[in-house]
């Protein structure tokens, strides 16, 4: 059972699909905020789950990354989810954590990385949008791509419309990238990454 840290800045609705995923596979062990009062503790509270607050306010960069470290490191973290987790992660932190560092990003990367991604996605006039799992490294939604899911761009849509239908697939493609990486389905070869044949009948990772 691998043994999952999600870190959270906000309203926690992929959190949710998270724990609501859970299985033999993996557990959450712990959430931890950067931002005190995000909602995302409270639906980790409500499900049993450990938190932490781990404010990044007036610390260097060094500093907040040894304390997430320190308690990842405390709850016996073996796999870390971004999951609307707002800060950047240093270069110490990712080697200490190499490979086993995820996050999810509301586009199909590398097109639209960074911030106000459904706005940079929706004034682009792209036909297709979608959602993207990738291994965390130093650049900003850079790491080698896990998983995709697309969604269509409809001609009526407007902003909000479009961030739903991404986020729907977003709780989908998180777990189970999560799933498959718990299950050691998950094949890295530089840039390359291969997701491996589900283990149960039912369970599909699309990739595009
Ligand atoms: C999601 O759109 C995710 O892709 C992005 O931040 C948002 C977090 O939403 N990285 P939630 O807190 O999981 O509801």
């Amino acid at each position: 059972m691998k043994r999952v840290a999600v870190l959270i800045s906000g309203r926690g609705s992929n959190l949710s699909a998270l724990i609501a995923a859970q299985d033999a596979s993996y557990k959450i062990i712990l959430v931890i905020s950067n931002v005190e009062g995000a909602g995302g503790l409270e639906k980790a509270r409500a499900a049993g789950i450990a938190t932490a607050v781990v404010p990044h306010g007036g610390k260097s960069r060094e500093t907040f990354d040894a304390e997430l470290d320190a308690a990842l490191r405390a709850a016996g973290a073996e796999l870390v989810v971004l999951a609307g987790f707002m800060r950047m992660l240093g270069e110490d932190f990712l080697t200490a954590f190499r490979g086993r560092v995820i996050n999810i990003h509301p586009a199909l990367l590398p097109a639209f990385p960074g911030l106000h991604v459904h706005k940079q996605t929706f004034d682009a006039g792209v036909k297709i949008a979608g959602c993207t799992v990738h291994f965390v490294d130093t650049g900003v939604d850079t790491g080698p791509i896990i998983a995709q899911a697309a969604v269509p761009v409809h001609e009526d849509d407007d902003v909000e419309a479009l961030r739903a239908r991404i986020l729907a697939e977003e709780h989908r493609l998180l777990p189970a990238v999560v799933r498959a990486i718990a299950e050691h389905r998950v094949v890295v070869e530089d840039r390359k990454v291969r997701v491996l044949a589900a283990a149960r009948t039912g369970e599909v990772l699309r990739s595009i």
